[in-house]
């Protein structure tokens, strides 16, 4: 039986040359690719009380919504900016290639609530610091962080440290 890692797709010099992309369109157009990664990200939610899942645009949103659905979860959509049309909170962070602004409706989170982020990949670990922060600044709680891939040597998580953290697969 196949591994989740078999079908990820690495593309070397995407987008920019020196950085080898992970590709997550070839799990998602394998069936069974879709359903191990959603199968195996849900299960590290197993025991975990939690109220709502938070997931960025766009690739976050592939597998937050289906794992808010079937936990009976609402999804909390963050997107880059200038797409939210009500009052936001936002964030300016540092990707692996590049810069980007990442928004909030303000009325997303309500205080006290506990959050889980879900995301494709952890990289340079910007996004995700940058919603931790944003999140918080609305009053919430981060109790986990789960991804499908993390790339080890980019050392995401030293800006994501005291946060419970996991991914399912990783690459050095
Ligand atoms: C990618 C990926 C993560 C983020 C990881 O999203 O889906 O959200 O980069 O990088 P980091 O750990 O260095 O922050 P991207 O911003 O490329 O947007 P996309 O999902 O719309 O492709
Ligand atoms: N997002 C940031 N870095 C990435 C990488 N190396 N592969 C896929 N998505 C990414």
């Amino acid at each position: 039986m196949k591994k989740i890692e078999d079908y990820v797709r690495s593309i070397p010099d995407f987008p920019e040359p020196g950085i080898i992309f992970r590709d997550v369109t070839s799990v998602l157009q394998s069936k069974d690719g879709l359903k191990l990664a959603i199968d195996q990200m849900q299960a590290l939610l197993k025991d975990v009380e939690f109220d709502v899942i938070a997931g960025p645009e766009s690739r976050g949103f592939i597998f937050g919504v289906p794992i808010a659905y079937n936990l009976n979860k609402a999804f909390i959509p963050v997107r880059k900016k200038g797409k939210l049309p009500c009052e936001t909170v936002s964030m300016e962070y540092d990707l692996e290639y590049g810069k980007a602004v990442i928004e909030m409706h303000k009325d997303a989170i309500k205080p006290g609530q506990k959050v889980v982020i879900i995301d494709d990949l952890i990289a340079t670990g910007g996004t995700i610091e940058a919603i931790t922060k944003l999140i918080e600044e609305l009053g919430g709680e981060v109790i986990k962080i789960i991804f499908l891939m993390e790339l080890k040597g980019l050392n995401g998580r030293a800006k994501l440290q005291g946060y419970d953290v996991e991914a399912v697969i990783k690459y050095e």
